[in-house]
């Protein structure tokens, strides 16, 4: 299951070797497996020669790949260029590039006539699994990663016994409940986000009729199939409530939806050109560069690129929804701008809710079907994931990340651990997103390659490309398979 330029067996040890029980320790072993620890996977693979001895692999908690499943919606787009796909920016001749996939697909004539930068989430959804499907040798499906523990060289064989971090252990859990503890000198988090639910809604966690966009499809159908779904509330006004807004129009059974907004008014997310260039990989360094508070401004000033925001397009498909209620006067949807949830109540027939206006106080009960929460994320997994590491990690910095993603560790340690999805603070709005994946792939790579007295790293090192943006186009004769 794990990759390697020599083959290794499904425990990640070498044909031949002899079981001792104690599981070998990779170089790399990455925790989850989306766009980012893909990414990773692929500059791996493309920067270390073929036969260099440098093990890595990747835990997943999903059975099978899969890129946002519940919110594949038909006719939703991509809100970034195809050209930012995993390799583009850092090996334009890669083979896995989204043009590749096309040529591959036989339909790159096609893709050209529809003469978008835009493809459909489908489309990049079977990109992102025609890649992952070349590294499923590379990853555990179907693992929770449960905790990331140390390992002192003194407590464990085979570190060299001086104390010090060496290598870290890594739990997972299977569906069956089943534990699996592996050992690895770099550990990479890239687990997303988690859903972030309202305080009014938390009480309602679980329940059947409320549901977080994140789980959208699949938890409509399974309402649908106890009985219909007549009236929704989606609560929120970014780009998922907005989809979420005319996926349940276009549904058969003419679902009234409410769309409750804290904000007075749907507000465009700006994807100008100028402003764009903030999702360039050097603004990380400038972002990076600045003092927390200057950093914090800038996030704000440009928030509107990313959160709380949707696409032009669909706020025009929405406002034209709601403008022909008023020509035909059957009125089955409503924007209630400027309103929020106060109190929730569900039980097996529906959720009732007290919505107030938010300048007046004016409420209103409500009774629904289903009430669909498209309140956004949360980025703290990698926190209690890392809590045991917490007294090896810099009293000064904590969780937060170097330039390279690289948490700092108390001198001594040889163990790295690696973020990429939770830096925004530090490194910027396309610290969450697709923007940069090939470059920070590429960054992470070099400082693991850089990192420890690997097995035979010494070799890796020797041939491992330079790092960072300088010559992009060398890294795909430096080791590509
Ligand atoms: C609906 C939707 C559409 C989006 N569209 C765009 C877009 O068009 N353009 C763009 O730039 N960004 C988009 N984004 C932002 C999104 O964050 C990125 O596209 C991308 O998914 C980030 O990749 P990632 O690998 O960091 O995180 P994720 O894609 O969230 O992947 C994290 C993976 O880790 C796994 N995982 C979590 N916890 C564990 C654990 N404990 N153990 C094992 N595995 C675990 C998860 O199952 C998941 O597969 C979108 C987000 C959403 C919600
Ligand atoms: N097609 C696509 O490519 C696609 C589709 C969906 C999502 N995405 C991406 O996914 C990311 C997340 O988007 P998102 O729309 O899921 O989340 P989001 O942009 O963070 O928006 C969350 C919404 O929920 C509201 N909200 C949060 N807490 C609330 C509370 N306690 N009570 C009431 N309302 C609350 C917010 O309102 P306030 O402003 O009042 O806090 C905001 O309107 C973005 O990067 C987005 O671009 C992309």
């Amino acid at each position: 299951m794990l990759y390697s330029a020599s083959t290794v067996a499904a425990n990640g040890a070498r044909p031949g070797a002899v079981d001792t029980g104690v599981p070998p320790v990779l170089d790399l072993l990455g925790i989850g497996f989306g766009p980012s620890n893909l990414a990773l996977a692929v500059a791996l693979r493309e920067m270390l020669p073929r036969q260099a001895p440098f093990r890595f692999g990747f835990i997943e908690k999903k059975p099978g790949f899969v890129w946002h499943g519940n919110m594949l919606l038909d006719n939703s787009r991509m809100q970034i260029s195809f050209l930012k796909d995993l390799v583009t920016m850092r090996n334009p001749a890669s083979r896995y590039t989204f043009i590749n996939y096309l040529h591959e697909r036989e339909r790159l004539l096609d893709f050209i006539n529809t003469r978008t930068f835009y493809p459909s989430r489908y489309e990049f959804n079977d990109y992102l699994s025609w890649v992952a499907a070349d590294f499923a040798d590379t990853c555990h499906y179907g693992e929770e990663v449960v905790a990331v523990e140390p390992e002192t060289a003194g407590a464990n064989r085979g570190n060299g016994g001086n104390g010090a971090l060496a290598c870290l252990r890594v739990t997972s859990r299977a569906a069956d409940g089943a534990l699996t503890v592996r050992r690895a000198r770099n550990v990479v988090v890239s687990v997303g986000g988690a859903p972030s639910i309202p305080d009014t809604f938390v009480p309602l966690r679980g329940h059947a009729r409320v549901f977080h966009s994140s789980n959208y499809l699949e938890s409509l159908e399974r309402l649908g199939q106890s009985g219909p779904v007549r009236r929704v509330a989606v609560i929120g006004s970014g780009q998922s409530a907005a989809e979420i807004f005319l996926d349940l129009h276009g549904r058969e059974g003419n679902i009234e939806v409410d769309l409750v907004s804290r904000a007075p008014a749907l507000k465009p997310a700006d994807d100008s050109p100028f402003v764009n260039e903030i999702f360039n990989p050097r603004y990380i360094d400038y972002l990076f560069s600045r003092a927390p508070n200057e950093r914090e401004q800038l996030l704000s000033e440009f928030g509107n690129t990313n959160y709380a925001v949707v696409d032009t397009d669909l706020i025009e498909a929405i406002y034209e929804v709601l403008y022909q209620q008023k020509v035909t006067g059957k009125v089955r949807h409503r924007l209630l701008a400027g309103y929020e949830a106060r109190h929730a109540e569900a039980d097996a027939d529906g959720v009732r809710l007290d919505i107030a206006r938010r300048d007046d106080g004016a409420h209103q009960l409500q009774r629904y079907d289903a009430v669909i929460l498209a309140t956004g994320y949360r980025r703290e997994l990698h926190q209690s994931l890392l809590a045991p590491l917490a007294a090896y990690l810099d009293d000064a910095k904590g969780f937060q990340a170097d330039r390279d993603y690289r948490l700092q560790m108390a001198p001594g340690c040889q163990a790295g651990v690696f973020l990429q999805g939770c830096c925004e603070a530090t490194h910027g709005l396309s610290d969450t997103l697709l923007s940069v994946l090939a470059v920070r792939a590429q960054e992470i790579a070099a400082a693991v390659l850089g990192n420890g007295e690997s097995q035979g790293l010494a070799n890796v090192r020797a041939a491992a490309p330079e790092p960072a943006r300088s010559r992009p186009s060398r890294m795909a004769h430096a080791g590509t398979h």
